[in-house]
C-alpha cells in the first residue's frame, strides 16, 4: 500500500499552532507559559530531545528554563533543585529528562516533582489519575499518538490494539487510554512467548520495543494501523524505529514512518501539557 505514512510533523504542527493560540491568551491575561527542562550528564540523546524541546518552547513564545547538571550530582542536590522550581511562580511546568544517572532513585525524583507541574505526566498521582479516567497530565508519548490516530481518523473502539512494550512511560499507559477508547487491549513484552500469534491479530498495533526494525511485514495483519515508538540507529547509522519500515508499510493501512512520526508529537503534547499547567493557575 503507498500513500498510507501517517504524517506526524504535519500533525505535530496543527496541535503546535493551536497550543501557539492559548499561549497568546494566556499572555494577553499576564500569564507566560513556562517550562523548566533539566538535563543530568551529558548523554547525547538526550541533550538533543531536550534541546528540541527547549527550541519548541520559545517558538511558540513561552518562557523556557534549561538546567544542565553535572553527571555526579548527588540525589538530594537534584531533589533542592526541583524543590525551587516547585516553588518558581514563573515555572509551570518541570520536566526532569531520564534516564537518570545510577546514584540516584528516578522514582523519588518523580515523585517529589509537583503534580501540579507534571508535564511529563509521570508522577503516581497523575499516572493514577489517567487510570481512573480523570486525568490531569497525560505522558507525552501516549498522549501524542492518540492525537495521531485521532487525526488520522483510525476508529479505535472494538478494534484489538496490541501493544509490544510495558514501560511506565509508553506501553502501560498506551493501553490504558485505548482501553479508555473502547479498544480490547493486549500487552506483549520480551517474555511473550510466539509474539506473531498476538501481533497478528492486531487492528492497532503499537510497537515500542527499542530494537531497530524488529517488527517486519511477518507480524502485521493486512490492513492494520501500525505505529512506530522506536528511535533506533541502523547499520548505517541511519535513524530508524523498531518496525522495518519498508516491509511492514506494504501490508499496513496506515503507518507512521521514524523520523517524522511519534517524535513530533511527543514534543508537541508536552508544549499542550505545560500551556494547561499555566491555564490551571488562572483557575
Ligand atoms: N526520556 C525519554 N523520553 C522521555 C520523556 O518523555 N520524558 C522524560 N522526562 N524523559 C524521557
Amino acid at each position: 500500500m503507498s500513500n498510507n505514512k501517517i504524517d506526524g510533523k504535519q500533525i505535530a504542527s496543527q496541535v503546535t499552532e493551536k497550543v501557539q493560540e492559548r499561549v497568546e491568551r494566556l499572555k494577553e491575561q499576564g500569564v507566560t507559559p513556562g517550562l523548566a527542562v533539566v538535563l543530568v550528564g551529558n548523554n547525547p540523546a538526550s541533550q538533543t530531545y531536550v534541546n528540541n524541546k527547549t527550541k519548541t518552547c520559545e517558538r511558540l513564545g513561552m518562557h523556557s528554563v534549561m538546567i544542565e547538571l553535572e553527571e555526579n550530582i548527588t540525589e538530594q542536590e537534584l531533589l533542592k533543585h526541583v524543590e525551587t522550581l516547585n516553588n518558581d511562580k514563573k515555572i509551570h511546568g518541570i520536566l526532569v529528562q531520564l534516564p537518570l544517572p545510577k546514584q540516584i532513585d528516578e522514582d523519588r525524583v518523580i515523585a517529589a516533582i509537583s503534580p501540579l507541574k507534571d508535564v511529563d505526566g509521570f508522577h503516581p498521582e497523575s499516572v493514577g489519575k489517567m487510570m481512573i479516567g480523570q486525568p490531569t497530565f497525560l505522558s507525552c508519548t501516549p498522549f501524542g499518538i492518540m492525537k495521531l490516530l485521532e487525526y488520522s481518523d483510525v476508529e479505535i473502539a472494538g478494534k484489538h490494539a496490541v501493544i509490544i512494550g510495558r514501560s511506565n512511560i509508553v506501553g502501560k499507559p498506551m493501553g490504558q487510554l485505548l482501553l479508555q477508547k473502547d479498544a480490547t487491549v493486549t500487552y506483549c513484552h520480551s517474555k511473550t512467548k510466539d509474539l506473531h500469534t498476538f501481533t497478528k491479530q492486531a487492528d492497532i498495533l503499537v510497537v515500542a520495543t527499542g530494537r531497530a526494525k524488529m517488527i517486519d511485514a511477518s507480524f502485521i495483519k493486512e490492513g492494520a494501523v501500525v505505529i512506530d515508538v522506536g528511535i533506533n540507529r541502523d547499520e548505517h547509522n541511519k535513524l530508524c524505529g523498531d518496525v522495518d519500515f519498508a516491509s511492514a508499510q506494504a501490508v499496513a493501512s496506515k503507518i507512521t514512518p521514524v523520523p517524522g512520526g511519534v517524535g513530533p508529537m511527543t514534543i508537541a503534547m508536552l508544549m499542550e501539557n505545560t500551556c494547561l499547567a499555566a491555564e490551571n493557575t488562572l483557575i
